[in-house]
């Protein structure tokens, strides 16, 4: 077999965890043709980008990096090359053909469950002729369809588990653009998580627009997880409240592998917007599920999502979502205004609420969630941390790595740390991080 000719390919990934884990099988699945990842687009003989629809700012952007593309694929074609631009991920599926109208440098545009059939799009897009537009949603195909060799560098990787959500919050695209709820076989998984621990993965965080609703349940998969050599951390994102069962809780106690660190989004505090919002939970269901998550795991780092300014969200209704976040007290979080999303539901609701009053509000809860993290960083400093270390540091001399809460933790050590799990002393809370020292019988396992 000769190997095939070298080809540049450029991937710029926006949006969530779910489309990094799909940009590199993008990459894995190019490999083989010839592809070779690039980090910049100049020149590149392939541009994917792996769009995101959630809010406007964020499909908004394609655009605007397309315009950017544009004239590199006319240089690039001034050289007697061709520049093949492949816009994939969630605005490709929410937009579709109407993509390539607006843009017409853009030769292919593939949906989240179509870019397993990327190598023959490309070869079709060569030969000027056919399909130029995939956009169905053959999840358990594109699964089946992907390389078992994954590139993976470094000892923490995503695996996705479950894809697609059949909530249909009033808000949100991503039941529009990633389809219906879909598990993937446990025996894959498995199989895909000992080929990674085999490479030298130490952590894997399981992936799902609604993780924690794999069909079978997501806690014996965690529990068959646990038992793979070498694989000492499991992490999962995103949970709904809806599908934290108790043997999932019971988990977070009885499996050590399993980190203290919980993603469990609540969107708002008031009783009427998370009903307007089409939730299923209240607020109370949720403070009292995170009591009993925290009975199995007293020291579970809470994280979470918010919108603030859903339509008809009063000043009293805000109030209620900041005392929510009072009594659940979370370890970080992300909160955003809300954005209009053509056909959801949302977008056709009375009341939306105005913008400025929308900054307002998102200042106020940050503000508030900012101070939270800060506690919760400082209430670190004095113990000692198992720390997952992953790569070299700012600083010459320094590391980094992962506290079992998913805070970055910084020390001077050596490098052939890296890889490991060692014990820190945690000195100094920043703002983002913590820094620390070496314990004193810093690696806790074997050579
Ligand atoms: N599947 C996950 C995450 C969905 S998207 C979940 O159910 O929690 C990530 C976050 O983006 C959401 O949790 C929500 O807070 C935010 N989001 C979704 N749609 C939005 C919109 N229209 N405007 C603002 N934020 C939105
Ligand atoms: Fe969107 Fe709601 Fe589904 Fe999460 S659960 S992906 S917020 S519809
Ligand atoms: Fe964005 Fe799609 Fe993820 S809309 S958040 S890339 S599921």
């Amino acid at each position: 077999m000769t190997a095939a000719p070298q080809k540049r390919l450029y991937i710029k990934t926006y949006g969530c965890q779910m489309n990094v884990y799909d940009s590199e099988r993008m990459a894995d699945l190019l490999r083989p043709l010839g592809y070779c990842a690039t980090e910049t687009p100049e020149g590149a003989d392939l541009v994917v980008l792996n769009t995101c629809h959630i809010r406007e700012k964020a499909a908004e952007k394609v655009y605007s990096e397309l315009g950017r593309l544009k004239p590199l694929k006319a240089a690039r074609a001034r050289e007697g090359g061709a520049m093949i631009i492949a816009v994939a991920g969630c605005v490709a599926q929410a937009e579709g053909a109407e993509i390539m109208t607006r843009q017409p440098a853009v030769d292919l545009v593939i949906g989240p469950q179509s870019y397993h059939r990327l190598p023959e799009l490309i070869a079709r897009t060569h030969r000027a002729s056919g399909e130029r537009l995939a956009a169905d949603f053959a999840t358990e195909e594109k699964f089946d369809a992907l390389p078992n060799e994954r590139a993976v560098s470094g000892v923490s990787a995503f695996l996705t588990v479950q894809e697609g959500c059949d909530k249909f919050c009033s808000f949100c695209v991503v039941p529009y653009t990633r389809g219906a709820e879909y598990s993937r076989p446990a025996a894959a998984i498995v199989a895909e998580a000992e080929r990674l621990a085999a490479k030298g993965v130490r952590e894997i965080t399981l992936l799902g627009q609604n993780v924690n609703a794999y069909a079978g349940g997501l806690s014996p998969l965690i529990r068959a997880l646990a038992r793979i050599n070498g694989l000492d951390r499991i992490r999962y994102t995103t949970s709904h409240p809806r599908d934290m069962d108790e043997d999932l809780i019971a988990a977070h106690a009885e499996v050590e592998a399993l980190m203290p660190y919980l993603h469990l989004p609540v969107q708002a505090g008031s009783d009427r917007v998370l009903k307007a919002m089409n939730r299923g939970h209240t607020a109370d269901a949720y403070l009292r599920l995170i009591e009993r998550v925290r009975v199995a795991r007293p020291d579970m780092a809470l994280s979470g999502d918010f919108i603030v300014g859903f339509p008809g969200e009063t000043e009293a209704d805000f109030q209620a979502t900041l005392a929510v976040v009072a009594e659940a007290r979370y370890a970080s979080a992300f909160s955003f205004k809300y954005s209009r999303r053509p056909g959801t539901p949302g977008a056709a609701m009375q009341g939306q609420v105005a913008e400025a009053e929308k900054d307002d509000r998102l200042q106020r809860l940050q503000a508030l969630l900012a101070a939270q993290q800060a506690e919760f960083n400082v209430s670190c400093v004095g113990r000692t941390l198992p720390v997952l270390f992953e790569k070299p540091g700012r600083h010459p001399g320094q590391i980094i790595g992962r506290s079992p809460y998913l805070q970055g933790v910084h020390v001077t050590a050596p490098q052939s740390l890296i890889g490991r799990i060692a014990a820190v002393a945690i000195t100094r809370a920043e703002r983002n991080s913590l820094a620390g020292a070496l314990a004193h019988t810093p690696v806790l396992e074997p050579a």
